[in-house]
């Protein structure tokens, strides 16, 4: 449920969908088109006429939750660095128009290290924009060719650098690791690369085979070979380890921060506060509904300019899935689950896990639940077995 604020309005996230990239990598499924995809070589007036169905969609979002305070924009891809700046402007000040943008709110936009400039990062900055999320990857040459990545690692220092140079003082990178051909020593190679560089966060991703990606068909035909699974969990683990000694301390499977760091934008869905996802394929969730959009961009903008909602599908939360759910988020975090909230048979299991290292002990005594760095691994068996 939406948090009530003292003055009666609800707190709100935005997650902007910028559905196109330039090339797509080998393993990403992501909901993203390519010029070629959409018969067009010019992305600037594709993404022009994008936005201006996004800023529909916000309307519409204006017309139920208007006295919302939203407290954190996320603009997220595809490649939200293909935008024009303008464009990023036109979003912010249409939310800013429509609902109760808090001045403190954080602002995220995903960027690719070989989109960026200077002149954008400048004008964003400018535009409200106070956090950039770099798609780094890997800084390995041949981890990056893995992963058909456009980019080499020279364009990450330089992009974080020119982002450093225009005030982003909160700059995060994604790496991946577990991908064919990495080498524990590749994957070190990656994250000490990372953590020299003027970042306060990390987001580190175990690479996901997704059916029907090039990666996939590689994979199939032998050309490449995915790591055995005990090698990408030890990467994890020396990961985690390096990461805490630099001052960056895990505070969800996947995320790593300076003290004060953490990603809001993040912290809303796990905490599972109401977001509005606009563009085609994005995700809601608002006082316990949750809706998606159609997938095609052109079939997106067709609706919006019919003043028609975008929304394909729709479920409303029982009371018993909104607590699986709890479960499931809040697992994840070094917050935790406070034990009260789990039954006697849950807490039962959890006991199990506490015994066998991968819960902390520490915490439970303060009757919170969190997981281990090793309890962090089977994150997912754990919960399977709190659920049954
Ligand atoms: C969808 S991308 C958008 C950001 C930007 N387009 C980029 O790639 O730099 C968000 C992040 O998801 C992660 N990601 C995408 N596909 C993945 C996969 N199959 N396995 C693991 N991580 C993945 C990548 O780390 C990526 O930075
Ligand atoms: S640039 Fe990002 S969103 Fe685009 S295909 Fe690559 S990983 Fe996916």
């Amino acid at each position: 449920m939406a948090k009530e604020r003292s003055n009666g309005s609800a707190n709100l996230s935005f997650y902007i969908h910028v559905p196109y990239c330039v090339k797509r990598c080998g393993y990403c499924d992501f909901n993203t088109y390519t010029p070629g995809e959409l018969n067009s070589s010019n992305l600037i007036q594709i993404t022009n006429t994008y936005i201006d169905s996004a800023l529909g969609e916000i309307e519409q979002a204006a017309k139920k939750l208007g006295n919302s305070q939203v407290e954190t924009i996320f603009f997220g891809g595809g490649t939200p660095s293909l935008l024009p700046a303008e464009e990023v402007g036109r979003v912010i000040t249409r939310i800013s128009n429509l609902f109760d943008l808090d001045p403190n709110a954080e602002i995220t936009l995903e960027a690719n290290p070989d989109t960026v400039t200077k002149p954008f990062l400048d004008s964003i900055r400018k535009l409200g924009v106070n956090r950039i999320s770099m798609g780094m990857q890997s800084a390995v040459p041949h981890v990056l060719k893995a992963l058909d990545r456009t980019h080499n690692p020279e364009n990450v220092v330089t992009s974080c650098e020119l982002a450093k140079g225009a005030g982003f003082e909160h700059l995060s990178v994604d790496l991946i690791y577990g991908v064919p051909g990495e080498s524990i020593d590749d994957w070190k190679t990656s994250f000490e690369s990372a953590m020299e560089l003027p970042i306060n966060h990390i987001s580190a991703y175990a690479l996901i085979v997704e059916a029907g990606t090039k990666l996939a068909a590689q994979i199939k035909r032998g050309e490449l070979t995915m790591p055995p699974e005990d090698e990408t969990a030890e990467k994890y683990l020396l990961f985690d380890a390096a990461a805490t000694s630099k001052g960056f301390d895990w505070y969800e499977l996947s995320n790593w921060a300076k003290p004060g760091a953490e990603s809001l934008h993040n912290k809303a869905y796990w905490n599972g506060n109401s977001w509005w996802g606009v563009g085609p394929g994005a995700h809601s969730f608002v006082n316990g509904r949750r809706w998606w959009n159609v997938k095609h961009p052109v079939k997106y903008q067709e609706l919006i300019q019919q003043n028609k909602s975008p929304e394909q599908d729709s479920e409303v939360l029982t009371m018993e899935n909104i607590k699986d759910e709890f479960v499931m988020l809040r697992i994840r975090t070094r917050d935790g689950i406070q034990l009260d909230k789990l039954s006697d048979k849950q807490l039962e299991v959890a006991n199990q896990f506490k015994n066998s290292g991968h819960i902390e002990s520490s915490t439970w005594s303060d009757s919170r639940l969190v997981l281990t760095a090793t309890g962090r691994l089977i994150a997912d068996r754990i919960v399977r077995e709190l659920l049954v």
